[in-house]
């Protein structure tokens, strides 16, 4: 295939970094078109990567070989049944990073026999560090598996999923796991504050070694068991923490949490269905 056209359906949050990341990895600013209700939003898109722009959905879908759907999951069925004439005439790769919505849902509303590939990105795609889970329908070929990926991969680390079912399980651990992080870092924080360190100092110091121990985990690639018995000296210090938090059960309260979160996601998608 040449170079294809990309639409991305919904400029947000979400939308604007994807068209970050496609510029930033080189994809051709003019093989670019983004639509949104906003105009102030698609002239400043169109100002800062020379993309072509529009508020009407279906001109950017006539002209584009991927769709990105990108708006909320509820305004979803809307845009989705109003673009089923272009996608069934011009038979794109449809992408929806809509959180929740299955693939049987996007079918059904686009009228069929569509190629769809369903995403999970999070939150820190939108700094270029994100995580995605992807699942690709039969109808899509293996180019168009390669474009879907190389799509979500501008703004972080993809996975692919063999069964679709496994996105609720991605949602409760990537989708949701920024904020597992967050609350982690934040309980460190305060319990430092209350042992003598000023908030300042606290936070630098969470945040840090949070980014070192992430990146010595992704840069070595060793286990993570190996890793933490490699910081746990035998009588130490961190040997101590450790099994208040062991003795804590926080292996059976991280189960639970991601347990909760997959059925909630489950239930939503249930609701979305309906
Ligand atoms: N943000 C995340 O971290 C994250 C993570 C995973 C998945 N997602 C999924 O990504 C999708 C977008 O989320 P977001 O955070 O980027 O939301 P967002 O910032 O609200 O972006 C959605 C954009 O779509 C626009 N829009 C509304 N109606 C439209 C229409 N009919 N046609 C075209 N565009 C329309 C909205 O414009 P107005 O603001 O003017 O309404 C808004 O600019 C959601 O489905 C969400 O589930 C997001």
């Amino acid at each position: 295939m040449n170079i294809p056209v990309i639409a991305i359906i919904g400029a947000g949050n979400m939308g604007s970094s994807l068209i970050g990341g496609l510029i930033n990895t080189g994809h051709p600013c003019g093989k670019i078109w983004a639509t949104d209700p906003d105009n102030e939003k698609l002239e400043h898109l169109h100002q800062s990567f020379q993309i072509n722009t529009t508020p009407e959905n279906s001109k950017a879908a006539q002209a584009a070989d991927i769709l990105v759907l990108a708006v909320k999951p509820q305004l979803f069925a809307q845009v989705a049944k109003d673009l089923a004439p272009q996608i069934q005439a011009h038979k794109p790769l449809v992408i929806s990073i809509a959180a929740g919505i299955r693939e049987s849902s996007i079918q059904h509303w686009l009228g069929g026999n569509t190629a769809i590939v369903r995403a999970m990105p999070n939150t820190p795609a939108l700094i270029g560090c994100g995580a995605t889970g992807l699942y690709a329908n039969p109808f899509v070929t293996n180019e168009q598996h390669s474009l879907a990926e190389s799509i979500l991969r501008s703004v972080g680390v993809v996975v692919w999923l063999p069964d679709e079912k496994l996105m609720d399980t991605v949602t409760a651990l990537s989708g949701s796991g920024p904020a597992y992080f967050f609350l982690m870092m934040e309980t460190l924080q305060q319990a430092a504050e209350q042992l003598g360190l000023s908030a300042d100092i606290a936070r630098l110091l969470t945040l840090q070694t949070a980014l070192g121990a992430a990146r010595m985990a992704i840069e070595s690639g060793k286990p993570l068991d190996e890793l933490r018995r490699n910081v746990t000296s035998p009588g130490g210090t961190t040997e101590k923490a450790v099994s208040v938090l062991e003795n804590s059960n926080i292996r059976t309260l991280f189960k639970n949490a991601l347990q909760a979160a997959k059925l909630r996601s489950e239930e939503l998608a249930e609701l979305i269905d309906k």
